[in-house]
Formats: C-alpha cells, sequence, structure tokens
C-alpha cells in the first residue's frame, strides 16, 4: 500500500519523507502552504519524494484542463495530475491516459464515477470517505464497493483513499487491500503512537537505570 501525504507544506513533506511513497496536493492545501510561485513549489516537493506528487488542475472545462495537466507533467516527471470526477475531467483522463501522464482522479462519491475513472486509463481513483462519512454516507462502503467492482472487471486502476479523518480509515482501508492511502500529518503521526509502547519504554529505562544504580 502507497502512503502519501496530503499537504503541500514543506516542513511537514520533510519530517515524513522515510515514511512516504508520495504527495497529494490541492488547491485547499496549496493555498494554505502561502507560496506564491505554483510551478516552484510542486518541483520542490517532486524533488524531496521518490513517487507521484498529485497536482490539481484549476480549471473546469476540457481544453484548458489538459492544457493545465500537459503543463503540470513538465515541471517533473513524477507529477501525476489530478482531475475531478466529472464529464470533462474523466475525457481529460483519457487523453492523459493515453500519453501515458499519469492522473488520479479526484473528487470521488460514487462508484459508477470509479467505474469511469478505470475506462478512462486512470492512474488513481480517490474515493472521499471523510466527506461520504460527513453526511452520514459510508465512506468505507464506497472503496470496498469500487475495489469489488475493479477485482470483478478486471481493471488496474489503483483505488487511493482519500479525505481521511482517523486511524479507523486507514486500518480499514489497508485491510481492503486498497492501492494507496493519503492522510494529512497529524493522522500519520498518529500511526506511529501506542499507549502501551510509551509505557513499557519508561519501564524498561526506569528497570535499567536501577540496575546501573546498584552496580
Ligand atoms: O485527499 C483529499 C483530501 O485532501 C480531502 O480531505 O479532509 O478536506 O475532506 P478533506
Amino acid at each position: 500500500m502507497e502512503i502519501f501525504l496530503d499537504t503541500a507544506k514543506i516542513d511537514e513533506i520533510n519530517i515524513m519523507s522515510d515514511f512516504i511513497n508520495g504527495v497529494t496536493t490541492n488547491p485547499s492545501l496549496i493555498a494554505q502552504s502561502k507560496i506564491d510561485n505554483y510551478d516552484e513549489l510542486i518541483e520542490e516537493i517532486c524533488r524531496m519524494v521518490s513517487g507521484p506528487v498529485s497536482v490539481e488542475v484549476l480549471s473546469n472545462d476540457a481544453d484548458a484542463m489538459l492544457e493545465e495537466g500537459n503543463h503540470l507533467s513538465t515541471i517533473h516527471s513524477n507529477v501525476c495530475v489530478k482531475l475531478p470526477c466529472t464529464f470533462d475531467g474523466l475525457k481529460v483522463c483519457k487523453q492523459l491516459s493515453k500519453v501515458g501522464i499519469m492522473t488520479n482522479l479526484t473528487l470521488c462519491f460514487s462508484s459508477m464515477q470509479a467505474l469511469l475513472a478505470a475506462k478512462c486509463g486512470a492512474t488513481y481513483i480517490s474515493p472521499f470517505i471523510g466527506r461520504l462519512d460527513d453526511i452520514g454516507h459510508d465512506g468505507i462502503g464506497l472503496v470496498e464497493e469500487i475495489l469489488e467492482i475493479y477485482d470483478a472487471c478486471g481493471y488496474k486502476t489503483k483505488v487511493l483513499s482519500a479525505s481521511v479523518r482517523n486511524i479507523s480509515h486507514v486500518v480499514q482501508s489497508a485491510r481492503l487491500g486498497v492501492g494507496a492511502i493519503t492522510m494529512p500529518a497529524k493522522i500519520l503521526q498518529q500511526c506511529f503512537l501506542h499507549p502501551l509502547t510509551d509505557a513499557g519504554l519508561e519501564i524498561f529505562q526506569n528497570d535499567w537505570n536501577k540496575y546501573k544504580k546498584s552496580k
């Protein structure tokens, strides 16, 4: 399972670089990073990780998205063009896939959007788990449904769990065998933690210190 960090913050990527395969961004995250030059920021992020860096197009119509996607792909070979699961986004996905440019179809909220993304050759499909849970739907249920459809139909598109809000989303995605997951730094940090690890470490250190003193 590939692990991506969902951020455009250089300091967060630096801290986690040993544990991530790549990065996913979106316009909201780029805006938070407060950096003026979009292309330079993307290039810097690409230099920091060895795998895909998803960068979202900002236009809504197919011609403009295609132009943006082609431009983004020239910034670095690891750029994965992030496109919305819309009629226009899927058309552009098909065109970019034909010329070997990686794509990540974002804002996926239904298994039919995921099916179309796979048919258009998407590299990744990003079902938004948290945002579905927010409106009382079953985000993980959608991930499961997409995996079942891809398996039954033999599609190679990787399911990338997105809009991940808690450790349970991570564990359930891994149990289902998703190809990838993206999460904010605060969730990835939580993955390292267990209170019994900290308590056990303290006991070991105390016992060792007592032993040294007794010598
Ligand atoms: O990867 C998609 C993600 O950035 C959206 O997350 O928490 O804004 O729903 P969220």
